[in-house]
């Protein structure tokens, strides 16, 4: 079965265009492109035109997934796939095209109302891509931007949509408890990235996360210094997953889900063997509500003394 190709964009709908722009440039490192005032901008972070539609709103949740196909046959044969098999496919006008900077689009929602977008043709930059703090550059290109995480009411029915429909592969399964909380999240690829998508009961929002890879391990602890000098929220503390082997730490977005910033992951080889994972990480990952315990018990210790 044909397979998208590549997780090709996200578009988020944010309530502070500002705050976005100094995060998504000055912590993640991605370069401000595109500023069309009060209707938003994008990011960049490779030789694709886009990889982040920044819009204005009240969600302050994903609004699209965007997955690139090859061509325009491609994009017809996802167009009847999805319509025969009783899914409603809204097709993009060539406005809306040339909003993404791609030739075509269709829209269909998965099982839990995530919204998708497949496209073909995503322009590219005639200029290199430059990032102000993050000097290694990103892994990106034919793997797609990063991964993303959503909400699932139906994990089997979900998988079998993404599978059926976008041709995603299974990559593994994390099943366990993690500080008193039951995971349960499927993680599809479409290409040598580990997995472009991911998904797990269900979540405050549509999104749980996005995550951004760079060349580099140091990167990630440059991130996260500047992260935390600039007031940023950690959501998870430096950590390495068991199956994609990330190394990353998770914070707060200015819309408050999260992101993931990390290096040094895996790739999908030939003979892959999907497998259940019975931990989140390796070591790390931990809330960090962990770290200011010792600092909590000593502060009561002295006040006690006091
Ligand atoms: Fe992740």
């Amino acid at each position: 079965m044909t397979s998208v190709k590549q997780l090709g964009y996200l578009v988020f709908e944010v309530s502070d265009l500002a705050a976005w722009k100094d995060f998504g440039s000055q912590i993640l490192g991605l370069q401000v492109v595109d500023e069309r005032g009060d209707a938003g901008f994008s990011l960049r972070m490779d030789s694709y035109r886009q990889r982040f539609f920044i819009e204005p709103g009240t969600a302050d949740d994903l609004a699209a997934i965007g997955w690139e196909v090859e061509g325009a046959a491609e994009l017809e044969a996802f167009a009847r796939r999805f319509s025969d098999a009783g899914h409603e496919v809204v097709r993009g006008t060539p406005e809306e095209a040339a909003a993404r900077h791609v030739e075509a689009l269709i829209r269909v929602h998965d099982p839990a109302g995530n919204p998708n977008e497949v496209f073909h043709g995503p322009d590219r930059s005639a200029d290199l891509f430059v990032s102000e703090v993050v000097g290694s550059g990103f892994v990106a290109g034919e793997q797609g931007f990063g991964h993303v995480v959503v909400a699932a009411n139906d994990q089997d029915e979900h998988e079998a949509f993404y599978a059926n429909m976008f041709g995603l592969k299974l990559s593994d399964y994390i099943r366990c408890e993690f500080f008193g909380h039951k995971i349960d999240v499927t993680f599809m690829h479409a290409n040598a990235r580990h997995h472009s998508l991911a998904f797990g009961g269900g979540q405050l929002k549509r999104i749980h996360h996005f995550m951004i890879q760079t060349n580099s391990i140091d990167e990630v602890g440059l991130c996260y210094d500047r992260f935390l000098v600039s007031g940023g929220m950690v959501h998870q503390t430096l950590g390495r997953h068991p199956n994609d082997k990330m190394f990353s730490f998770y914070g707060y977005t200015p819309s408050g889900f999260h992101f993931e910033f990390g290096s040094g992951a895996i790739e999908i080889s030939e003979g892959w063997q999907s497998t259940v994972h019975g931990k989140v990480s390796e070591w790390g990952h931990h809330p960090p509500q962990l770290l200011t315990k010792a600092y909590r018990r000593a502060k009561e210790s002295a006040d006690k003394k006091g």
